[in-house]
């Protein structure tokens, strides 16, 4: 078994794009800013706002971290989310997920500029994404296709069991998947909460991804002998020997699957880092698109 190393994978990945912004500098060049929103205090969404931060600025990126309260009304959001599009100094900005109920996320999301949509969450950059065309493919899903082509990991004509349709990753990345590309090629089923016979249909997979955000869901029972397992579940539960009190769980039970597995991913130090990868390859593009 091989794990699948998101950390070190996501750390090759910033240091090229280290490169890329040093070489814009001493040229006198414009670099990079992308701001993300923050409503709210959910625990989770801080950390992975504030990871999203960090490396934009141990890559040299600029980045403004906007904080409000629950409270914040949706067309206070709206209202930031315009002078953002309008803003010629911010290349790329996102609202983290999600927002508090009684604000329309589909309504904000749809209001963020498709050009600067580095999440790549708007209808227009999913619609692109479907048809293969130009645009900011998802961070997630996009992360998880850098590690399988970093890896080598061939998908070509590949059974993929995606466990999950989330808009933000089981749905993208089945299509990713499917699509004629490399990754992908990829006969994909997508499962979800009324799938009939889930493990069954795990047990055919060549491929299989777990994003649904049900710790240890995935067992030995439903993995093939040599498959690839890539865990998308980022579950916080109480861990009393952790200084913080919680550790992160994946939607896979990695101790019985692993020795399965050809491959698979850990949790944290899988899927989690190559997301924050992606965003920043995606932020990079967004400003080299303005043609600066
Ligand atoms: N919530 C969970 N994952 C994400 C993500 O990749 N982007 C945003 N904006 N919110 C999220």
């Amino acid at each position: 078994m091989i794990l699948l190393d998101g950390k070190t994978t996501s750390e090759n990945i910033r240091k090229e794009l280290g490169e890329a912004i040093q070489l814009r500098k001493s040229k006198g060049m414009k670099i990079p800013h992308l701001v993300a929103i923050l409503v709210g205090n959910d625990g989770g969404s801080k950390t992975y706002v504030e990871a999203k931060v960090k490396a934009c600025e141990q890559i040299g990126f600029e980045s403004s971290l906007i904080r409000y309260d629950e409270t914040i009304s949706e067309k206070e959001l709206l209202d930031k989310v315009h002078s953002l599009n309008i803003d010629d100094d911010i290349d790329g900005f996102i609202v983290q997920l999600p927002l508090p109920k009684h604000i329309d996320e589909m309504k904000v999301t749809e209001a963020i500029d498709p050009k600067k949509d580095v999440d790549g969450f708007h209808p227009m950059n999913l619609g692109n994404m479907v048809l293969n065309l130009p645009g900011f493919l998802p961070a997630t899903p996009a992360g998880i296709i850098e590690l399988l082509k970093r890896y080598k990991i061939e998908t070509e004509g590949k059974n993929c069991v995606v466990i999950g349709r989330s808009n933000i990753v089981g749905m993208p990345l089945s299509i990713m998947l499917a699509r004629n590309t490399n990754p992908g090629n990829c006969t994909v089923t997508l499962t979800h909460s009324k799938t009939k016979n889930i493990k069954e249909i795990c047990r055919n997979a060549d491929i299989l991804i777990a994003a649904i955000g049900k710790p240890d869901f995935v067992t030995a029972d439903m993995v093939k002998n040599g498959a690839v397992v890539i865990d998308v579940g980022t579950t916080r539960v109480e861990d009393p020997t952790k200084l913080s009190g919680w550790k992160l769980k994946g939607d896979v039970k990695f101790d019985e699957v692993a020795e399965k597995c050809s491959y698979i991913t850990p949790v944290p130090g899988g899927v989690g880092p190559m997301t924050i990868a992606s965003l920043m390859i995606n932020t990079l593009r967004a400003m080299e698109l303005k043609g600066i």
